[in-house]
C-alpha cells in the first residue's frame, strides 16, 4: 500500500463539498448501514435532493458533533481503499475562515479545489487556492462538480479549467489536473471508468487521481533532520533520544552533530519501537543513542554532520493571524516551532496580502484571518529549514502568553542577512563585578497604573530614599523617555507595546550596569510587562502595582489630560478608550482608595532594601 494521503477540499459554501466528501466516505463503504438507513430517513425529511440520499447531510451531521470545543475548526475523517488510506480535512468554506484552511492545508498533501460548473472559478475559489501555495500544497485538482446541471457540456468544462490553471500558474501551482464530475450522481468520483455522461474526459476518476497523486513527504535521500521529542532515560545506563525523523536516513555509525549546541557524535544504535534496527528514515519515529556521552534536549535537532542545518534568530516568514485581538509588533509572543517554544516578537509587518489579488497592503496590525509577510525576531536562535523545503522544520505556531491560545500560524521563509552578521560580544567586566563595585544586588523596580496614580511621585520618593543610603539608581519615567528615545511612538497598541519594549530592555542593560533602575510606565498590556519580567533572573523583576482607582485619578487630573480624554481631543486614553490590564500577581500591591502615600512607600523601600542586601540568584 502506498503512503497515507492527507489531503483538503475546499470551495465556496455550496460548491458540494459535503456532498463530495459524503459521496467519498459512502463509495469506499465507510457508512454503515444503519447510518445509511437513518441518513435516508433524513433526506426524505430534511433533503434538498428528494428520494435521493442527502450525503451532505452525514458530513454536516459529524462535523455539528465535532465543532464542539474545537477553536481550530477542521474536522478529519479517515476512509481506505485496497490503495491507500485516507485522511481529509474539512474545513468551512465561509471566508472568514482562512484560519481553518491554512491549518487544514498545512499538513495537507494534496487539495480537491471544488468549483460549481455553473458559477465557474470564484474569489473564494482564488483565495483558497492562495492559502494552498502559501500552506505548501504542491498537488491539486480541480474538481468541477455540478457537471449535470449543465448538461455536461465539454466546453464549459474546458473554460473552467483555462480560466483556472492561468490562475493557479501565478502562484506556482503548474500541474493542475481537473475532473468534470457530479458528487451527487456520483459520476467520475470513484468508479473505475470514465462515466458515459463524459466520452470526452480521458483521466482518471478523483478516487483514483487519490490514490496515484505522491506524498509531500520528503525523500530518504535527504541530509538527517531528527528534532528531539523526548529524552529517555529508563536506568543510569541508557539515554536515547525520541523523535519522528522529518527527513532523511539514519544508520549506526553515522557522525551527527547536535543543534543549536553544534556537538557532536556517532549514532550507536537506532530504535523503532523494542525493536533494534540498522537504519531508520524520513517519517519513521525512532530512539536513538550516542557513541560517547554526549547530551541532547528536547526541541533540538540532531542532524547529519556533513550538512547540518541553518541556526537563526531572526527571520522572514508568513503569518496566518487566527485570533479576534490583533497581532501587535513588538509584542512578545510564545513561538513553537516542532517540540521547541521560544519567545517571539514580530520586528515588522512588511506587508499584507491581499488573499483575493494577491496584492501586497501596508499594515500596522494584523486582523483576525489577515495573511501578511513578517519579519520575526527569537529570544534564542533556533536549527530550521525553510518551510518550502521541509514544514516539519520551517512551519510554527504563534501562542498567546497571558491566555495561552493559538493566536497564529506561520512559515519560516529564509533567515534575514543580518541575523548572520550580529554575534553577542562577551565582555570581561561582567554583571557580577559591576554589582560587586557598588556593593548592592541590582534590580528592577516595575511601577504599573494609571496615569495620575502616583507611580511618578513614588518612583521620584523611592529613588530619594535609596540614594540617601548611598545606592546607586536610575528612574525611567514614562513622560521623560518618551520625549528622547522614545519619541517616535504614539499612544495606539503597537505603540505602547514598542514603548514598553525599549523600556524593558534598556532596564535590563542598566540592571546588567548594577544599577536599581525604578521604572515608571503606564505599562498597560500584561503581555509586555511579562516581556520585561522574562529579562530579568528570578527576584530582579519587582513588579509594584499602584492601584488607584479611575475616578481618584481623574479627580487629580494632574495634568488636565482626563478632562482633554472625556472631551474626546485625546484618543486612546488609558482608562478611558484604551484598556489597562491590571497585574494579577505582582510583587507588591499599593495605594488603592485607602493607602497614603507614605504608607506605600515604606513598604516598597522596606522589600527593596532586604533585595539590594541579598546576593544574586544565579540565572
Ligand atoms: S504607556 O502606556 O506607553 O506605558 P507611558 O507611561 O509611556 O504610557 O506614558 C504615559 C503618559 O503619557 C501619561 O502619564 C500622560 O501624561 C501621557 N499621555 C498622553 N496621551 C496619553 C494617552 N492616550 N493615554 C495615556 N497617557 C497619555
Amino acid at each position: 500500500m502506498s503512503h497515507r494521503l492527507r489531503f483538503i477540499t475546499c470551495g465556496s459554501v455550496d460548491d458540494g463539498k459535503s456532498s463530495l466528501i459524503g459521496r467519498l466516505l459512502f463509495d469506499t463503504k465507510q457508512i454503515f448501514d444503519d447510518q445509511y438507513q437513518a441518513l435516508q430517513k433524513d433526506s426524505e425529511r430534511f433533503g434538498t435532493q428528494g428520494a435521493v440520499p442527502d450525503l451532505a447531510l452525514l458530513v454536516d451531521g459529524l462535523q455539528a458533533e465535532r465543532e464542539q470545543g474545537i477553536t481550530i475548526d477542521v474536522a478529519y475523517r479517515f476512509f481506505s481503499t485496497p490503495q491507500r488510506a485516507f485522511i481529509v480535512a474539512d474545513t468551512p468554506g465561509h471566508e472568514q475562515y482562512t484560519r481553518n484552511m491554512a491549518t487544514g492545508a498545512s499538513t495537507a498533501d494534496a487539495a480537491v479545489v471544488l468549483v460549481d460548473a455553473r458559477k465557474g472559478v470564484l474569489t473564494q475559489t482564488r483565495r483558497h487556492s492562495r492559502i494552498l501555495a502559501l500552506m505548501g500544497v504542491r498537488q491539486v485538482v480541480l474538481a468541477v462538480n455540478k457537471m449535470d446541471m449543465v448538461d455536461w457540456r465539454q466546453p464549459t468544462f474546458d473554460a473552467i479549467c483555462a480560466d483556472y490553471r492561468a490562475f493557479a500558474s501565478e502562484l506556482g501551482l503548474n500541474e493542475v489536473h481537473a475532473i468534470p464530475m457530479s458528487a451527487l450522481t456520483g459520476d467520475n468520483i470513484s468508479s473505475a471508468s470514465i462515466s458515459p455522461q463524459t466520452p470526452w474526459y480521458h483521466g482518471p476518476s478523483l478516487l483514483q487521481w487519490l490514490e496515484a497523486v505522491p506524498t509531500a513527504q520528503p525523500t530518504a535521500n535527504t541530509p538527517l533532520r531528527l528534532p528531539v521529542q523526548l529524552v529517555l532515560r529508563p536506568n543510569a545506563e541508557f539515554r536515547g533520544y525520541g523523535g519522528r525523523i522529518a527527513q532523511g536516513t539514519v544508520r549506526a555509525g553515522d557522525a551527527i552533530v547536535i543543534l543549536p549546541s553544534t556537538v557532536r557524535s556517532t549514532v550507536k544504535q537506532i530504535f523503532i519501537g523494542d525493536e533494534a534496527v540498522l537504519e531508520a528514515r524520513t517519517g519513521d519515529s525512532v530512539c536513538i543513542t550516542f557513541a560517547d556521552e554526549r547530551d541532547a534536549s528536547r526541541g533540538d535537532v540532531i542532524c547529519s554532520a556533513e550538512a547540518p542545518l541553518d541556526v537563526a534568530e531572526q527571520f522572514h516568514a508568513h503569518v496566518v493571524w487566527m485570533h479576534e485581538s490583533p497581532l501587535i509588533p513588538g509584542r512578545p509572543y510564545l513561538m513553537k516551532l516542532r517540540h521547541q517554544t521560544v519567545q517571539a516578537t514580530v520586528t515588522s509587518i512588511r506587508h499584507q496580502i491581499d488573499p483575493n489579488s494577491g496584492a501586497h497592503l501596508a499594515a500596522r496590525e494584523l486582523a483576525l484571518n489577515d495573511i501578511a509577510a513578517v519579519h520575526l525576531g527569537l529570544s534564542k536562535p533556533l536549527p530550521y529549514a525553510p518551510y518550502a523545503e521541509n514544514r516539519d522544520l520551517g512551519g510554527f505556531i504563534l501562542i498567546d502568553r497571558v491566555s495561552n491560545a493559538t493566536v497564529g500560524a506561520g512559515t519560516l521563509d529564509f533567515a534575514l542577512r543580518r541575523d548572520h552578521n550580529l554575534h553577542w560580544q562577551a565582555l570581561a567586566v561582567n554583571k557580577e563585578a559591576r554589582a560587586t563595585l557598588k556593593n548592592q544586588t541590582p534590580c528592577c523596580v516595575w511601577f504599573t497604573g494609571l496615569s495620575g496614580s502616583g507611580k511618578s511621585t513614588l518612583a521620584s520618593l523611592l529613588e530619594k530614599r535609596l540614594h540617601a543610603q548611598g545606592r546607586h539608581t536610575y528612574v525611567l519615567d514614562g513622560d521623560n523617555v518618551r520625549h528622547g528615545l522614545n519619541r517616535d511612538l504614539g499612544f495606539t497598541e503597537a505603540d505602547r507595546a514598542e514603548n514598553v519594549r525599549r523600556v524593558a530592555e534598556v532596564a535590563r542593560l542598566m540592571v546588567d550596569a548594577g544599577l536599581v533602575v525604578i521604572v515608571a510606565f503606564i505599562s498597560p498590556f500584561r503581555a509586555e510587562r511579562e516581556f520585561a519580567r522574562g529579562l530579568f533572573t528570578p527576584g530582579e523583576f519587582v513588579e509594584v502595582f499602584v492601584d488607584t482607582p479611575l475616578d481618584e485619578c481623574e479627580r487629580r487630573d494632574p495634568k488636565g489630560l482626563y478632562a482633554l480624554a472625556r472631551a474626546g481631543q485625546i484618543p486612546n486614553f488609558t482608562g478611558i478608550s484604551s484598556p489597562y490590564e491590571a497585574p494579577t500577581a505582582p510583587e507588591l500591591h499599593v495605594g488603592g482608595a485607602t493607602e497614603p502615600m507614605d504608607a506605600a512607600l515604606e513598604r516598597i523601600y522596606r522589600k527593596i532594601v532586604r533585595l539590594l542586601t541579598q546576593p544574586p540568584e544565579k540565572p
